[in-house]
């Protein structure tokens, strides 16, 4: 080894970047759409309990394993174990590119929303026509304009390494944002639609539950997480050995669930305030984020002017500190394995994965090829439809089908190995060692045995037995 691993350089350093890399899109843009569209209550009482049954088993796998190994997934698994391992590291590495490649497409809106606000805070609010989010996304140029943007921020920052980049970026962005986000909640105790909006989320109604919400559940809690494709493996690596990853894990949880939990009451007390936003959420709900609340910001809030802007730097901080950690996964990669420098890694693997962006971004209108494709064929009877419907639940076009797949299929696949690699593979003294809790006469504490108790039966058999019943075409309601 030529030279010292980059670390944290701050006790605060991992905790902060881990947690910039959980809360992003996931929380403030994708779990109030999908908790909606899953009537609330009883989905989000089966996301926490993915989240504190397989959520956090996993996150601690994911870091005990980078911290031991000092080294990007790949190769930790063969260091670990055993070379064949190594598949779980590659499949992290398809996640990671096929994630990143839809997600700066949506994080590029949020650049866009900016500007937006700006315009109306400075020369008043105009009424955006009906259709214009639409207009909006089938513009092609103005779609890979925003993506390449929010790609080279990206790998600007990661190019520059471990504390004087991510490090750095997240230190700034994380705090901000949390200020942001309870000025927002502060705001929605004074609106009317408070009350319903909690009882919306909190009060769990089962016999609207349907099946693809297991899934969706679990998908989602890896997602939010960063989990199953080696992301805190990755930055567990550089973590220093006194820092405990316990607590951390615990932190990085808590607070991705609290933020999650607060965009919805954000964005629900607008929807049960203003009985209008009710049937424009109607038509698409994936559009909340970025058509119902701007509107609220001008036509019914005081300080809208100025929240409007301020909510979408949040929402730009909160993507860009999720980006960076999943360029980073396949950047340590190319450090790790090929010795490349970090600047001609960072700018091969964004160039890659922007060339599979180009196929997303153009897949919300730009190109009906591109906005249409199934990747079993259009056909609507066949194997390859019901194949469409049971992997892809009839999603179309490249920015839904890699959305589906990775969180759906592939992150839950990588957890699962993950946690059988923790479970059954390491030893259980390098994993009490690495979790500071074996006793000097050699006994462990009673958390290190819960924990591998989980890992070991909870969590493998939970993942196992969502992904088999959903392949069999099992009714979950
Ligand atoms: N957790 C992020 C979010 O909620 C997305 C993300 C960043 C991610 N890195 C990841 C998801 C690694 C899976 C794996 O927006």
């Amino acid at each position: 080894m030529a030279q010292a691993r980059d670390q944290w350089g701050s006790r605060l350093g991992f905790v902060l970047a881990a947690s910039g890399s959980a809360v992003g899109l996931g929380n403030l843009w994708k779990f109030p759409y999908i908790a909606w569209d899953n009537h609330g209550g009883a989905f989000v009482l089966v996301y926490l309990a993915c989240i504190m049954v397989v959520g956090m088993p996993v996150m601690m796998s994911e870091i005990i394993i980078g911290r031991r190994a000092q080294t990007s997934p790949v190769p930790a698994f063969g260091e670990l174990g055993h070379p064949r391992w190594a598949f779980v590291g590659w499949l992290g590495v398809a996640s990671g590119i096929m994630i990143l490649s839809f997600y700066c497409v949506i994080a590029g809106w949020s650049i866009s929303s900016f500007v937006q606000c700006i315009k109306w805070s400075v020369s008043g609010y105009d009424a955006p026509a009906n259709d214009a989010f639409g207009i909006f996304l089938a513009k092609g140029p103005l779609q890979l304009f925003l993506t390449a943007t929010f790609m080279a921020i990206t790998a600007w920052i990661v190019s520059r390494g471990i504390s004087g980049g991510i490090e750095k970026a997240t230190k700034i962005l994380m705090p901000v944002l949390l200020g942001i986000m309870i000025l927002l909640v502060l705001n929605s105790v004074s609106l009317s639609g408070f009350g319903e909006a909690l009882r919306f989320l909190f009060n769990p109604d089962f016999s609207e539950f349907e099946r693809h919400g297991v899934l969706e559940a679990l998908g989602h809690a890896f997602f939010t997480l960063s989990l199953g494709m080696g992301a805190m493996i990755t930055y567990g690596s550089y973590m220093k050995k006194s820092e405990s990853i316990t607590k951390a894990s615990a932190a990085i949880v808590a607070l991705d669930t609290v933020i999650a939990l607060a965009a919805c009451v954000i964005m629900y007390t607008v929807i049960f305030s203003f009985p209008e936003m009710k049937s424009q959420i109607g038509r698409s709900s994936v559009g909340m984020l970025f058509v119902t609340l701007p509107q609220m910001f001008y036509t019914k809030m005081g300080l809208g002017v100025l929240l409007g802007p301020v909510f979408y730097i949040l929402v730009a901080f909160a993507a860009l500190s999720s980006t960076i950690s999943l360029l980073e996964v396949v950047v340590a990669l190319l450090v790790d394995k090929l010795n490349w420098t970090r600047v001609k890694s960072t700018a091969v693997a964004s160039g890659f994965i922007f060339f599979f962006s180009i196929f997303c971004a153009l897949s919300l209108g730009a190109s009906s090829w591109a906005s249409t494709f199934e990747f079993f064929g259009t056909s609507d009877t066949g194997l390859g439809a019901a194949l469409n419907n049971r992997f892809f639940a009839d999603k179309q076009g490249f920015l839904a089908l890699f959305d589906h797949f990775s969180a759906n299929w592939m992150l839950p696949v990588g957890g699962l190995f993950i946690t059988l690699f923790a479970g059954w593979v390491l030893s259980r003294k390098t994993s009490a060692e690495e979790l500071d809790m074996v006793g000097p006469d050699g006994s462990t504490h009673w958390i290190f045995r819960t924990w591998l108790f989980f890992v070991r039966f909870v969590a493998p058999l939970g993942i196992g037995w969502i992904i088999v019943r959903v392949i069999m075409g099992e009714d979950f309601s």
